[in-house]
């Protein structure tokens, strides 16, 4: 059985996600949000539901205790969250990071709404967590699995993403961790 953690389950790619997991056996889920009212899945009775935000200390860190992989689905003030999250599972000895960022965090000049965005990725990589930074380009509802990735370094490619692909790409991540360790990936519709 494998524990896992959502940060920010009322997101929208969250949401895809959860309807992923929920039908596997051997995963345990755990939502982390500041309003289980915002839940928006049908079905989460098999999931831990625990009220918190990622920005009080304390309420991340026993949240995270006993969590294989911890999945943030954030947005806000991403640089002070992510420096919260590596702090929590470095206290309680969790590895495993999975983090939605975005496209375009490495291009000269940085447009600021993506300064957060950089900053976040910054302070993961920094850390001595098995992470894995996914860089998407902008989500479509369209209802399709299709997606490539790029590694840091390379162009980035395409410019769309269904939210579909990128939950399919995180639940496969959650599935074999081991495949994505430190790596931090653009992620784009094929030809798009
Ligand atoms: N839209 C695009 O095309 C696009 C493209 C590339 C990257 N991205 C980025 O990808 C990420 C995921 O996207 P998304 O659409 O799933 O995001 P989203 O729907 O905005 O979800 C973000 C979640 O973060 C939660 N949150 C914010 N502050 C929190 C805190 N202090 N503690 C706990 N939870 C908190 C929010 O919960 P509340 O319900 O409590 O507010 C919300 O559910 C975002 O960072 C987004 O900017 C988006």
């Amino acid at each position: 059985m494998q524990n896992v953690i959502i940060l920010g389950a009322s997101g929208n790619i969250a949401k895809h996600v959860i309807d992923i997991l929920v039908k596997k056996d051997d995963v345990h889920l755990t939502l982390f949000l500041r309003n289980a009212r915002r839940l928006r899945n049908k079905d989460v009775s098999k999931c831990r539901i625990v009220e918190g935000d990622v920005l009080i200390y304390t309420q991340l860190t026993e949240a995270v205790e006993g969590q294989d992989v911890v999945y943030a689905n954030l947005s806000g003030d991403l640089e002070a969250m992510a420096k919260n999250i590596v702090k929590a599972m470095d206290e309680t000895g969790v590895k495993k990071l999975i983090f939605i960022s975005s496209i375009g965090i490495y291009n000269v000049p940085l447009k600021p709404v993506l300064k957060p965005y950089r900053k976040a990725a910054d302070v993961i990589e920094t850390s001595g967590l098995e992470y894995t930074i996914l860089r998407p380009t902008w989500f479509t509802s369209v209802d399709e699995v299709d997606y490539e990735t790029t590694r840091k370094g390379e162009t980035e490619k395409g410019s769309v993403i269904s939210q579909k692909s990128l939950a399919t790409l995180i639940a496969k991540i959650i599935e074999t961790p081991e495949q994505y360790t430190r790596e931090n990936l653009g992620v784009n519709k094929p030809n798009s």
